[in-house]
């Protein structure tokens, strides 16, 4: 434990792997002037913990959800406006731009995840037993930083956790060959919505046309964190990476090639309980999540006797050295929309 003028840092995970950060005073105002007074100690024990962070007890942000995108500042130099990203309109907050929201409930109508990773009562995180491990927003260049989620709804224990893992460990633990190996491969990362995922590939579903901005992106394997300059693995689950043209550049591409051997192989070796930290949510929870060196997954609930609404949102604009000078590849030319053709999302 740590104390600080006004908060105290106690873990959250194992081996160093997050952090709960505890206020002196209490209400959103309160939290909101510690964290800005505070930021450089907030962040530096952010990072220091790789990059996962719980804050409890924030349930005032329902009613005050400006507070939500002040907080989010603290990690990044632009909250994304959803609104102006690859983003289906069934997710938008009614009055602010920054946030998206993640629910069962119409209009967003976000399906549950599959029940698979539950072998009777207990849960397993490793990957192939738990699916839709990712990184948020990964078919994008460059991609977002960090990530915000606010719990509002929450099933009971048990059900509809969230898992990270901590990937800069997880290179860490891999042999010294292979990790070079890894440091020069590029990842091809796509929409699941696209017709690329390993799933849609395998059942033969028509490969969409895409305009320029909506196109995959390559993205390095082994990504630099721009602030502590730790290597981690960068990929995701097979639903966010282009089995057509990829999932690895350069490497024999499809369902069955060496780049899905490749990806199936990483993302169970990051995956394992040891890099693992499960979160049970408490409504007015947020939880902070760095993509850049982060996997995350939602498990199941039962989403027909039970509300689930999440509040997130995304920061950017400090991606690390091979993406500096770019532009968002996201952006469409002026008059085209950028959902144009992706409806269905
Ligand atoms: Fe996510």
């Amino acid at each position: 434990m740590v104390d600080h003028d006004g908060f105290r840092i106690q873990p959250l995970a194992h081996a160093g792997f997050g952090v709960r950060v505890e206020f002196a005073a209490s209400g959103i105002d309160a939290i909101v002037e510690t964290c800005t007074r505070r930021a450089d100690a907030i962040r530096d024990a952010f990072y220091a913990a790789h990059g996962l962070m719980l804050i409890a007890g924030l349930h005032e942000i329902r009613n005050q959800s400006a507070a939500l995108v002040e907080l989010s500042r603290l990690f990044g130099p632009e909250v994304e406006n959803y609104r102006e990203t690859l983003t289906s309109q069934r997710f938008f907050h009614d009055s602010v731009n920054e946030i998206l929201v993640l629910s069962n409930r119409p209009p967003c109508n976000h399906p549950p995840p599959p029940r698979r990773g539950r072998d009777g009562a207990e849960l397993r995180v490793q990957f192939p037993h738990q699916v839709n491990w990712h990184t948020d927003q990964s078919y994008r260049r460059p991609p977002p930083d960090v990530s915000l989620l606010l719990a509002l709804d929450v099933p009971p224990r048990e059900q509809g956790q969230t898992l990270y893992a901590d990937c800069t460990a997880a290179f860490a633990a891999l042999d010294a060959d292979l990790r070079a190996r890894l440091d020069s491969l590029e990842g091809i990362h796509a929409p699941g919505w696209i017709g690329r995922s390993r799933a849609a590939v395998e059942a033969g579903e028509p490969v969409l046309e895409l305009l320029p901005h909506q196109l995959p992106q390559r993205q390095p394997l082994v990504r630099y964190h721009p602030t502590t300059g730790e290597p981690a693995l960068y990929l995701c689950e097979e639903k966010q990476m282009d089995y057509v043209d990829g999932p690895i550049a350069g490497l024999e591409p499809g369902p069955d090639g060496d780049g899905a051997r490749l990806v199936r192989k990483l993302l169970a070796h990051a995956t394992q309980p040891r890099f693992v930290y499960v979160h049970e949510w408490t409504a007015g929870d947020l939880l902070i999540g760095d993509n850049r060196n982060l996997l995350h997954c939602a498990t199941w609930y039962d989403a027909e006797r039970h509300d689930r609404l999440m509040w997130r949102t995304t920061v950017m604009g400090n991606p690390g050295a091979e993406y500096a000078g770019e532009g968002k590849s996201w952006i469409p030319p002026a008059g085209v929309d950028v959902m144009a053709g992706m409806e269905h999302a």
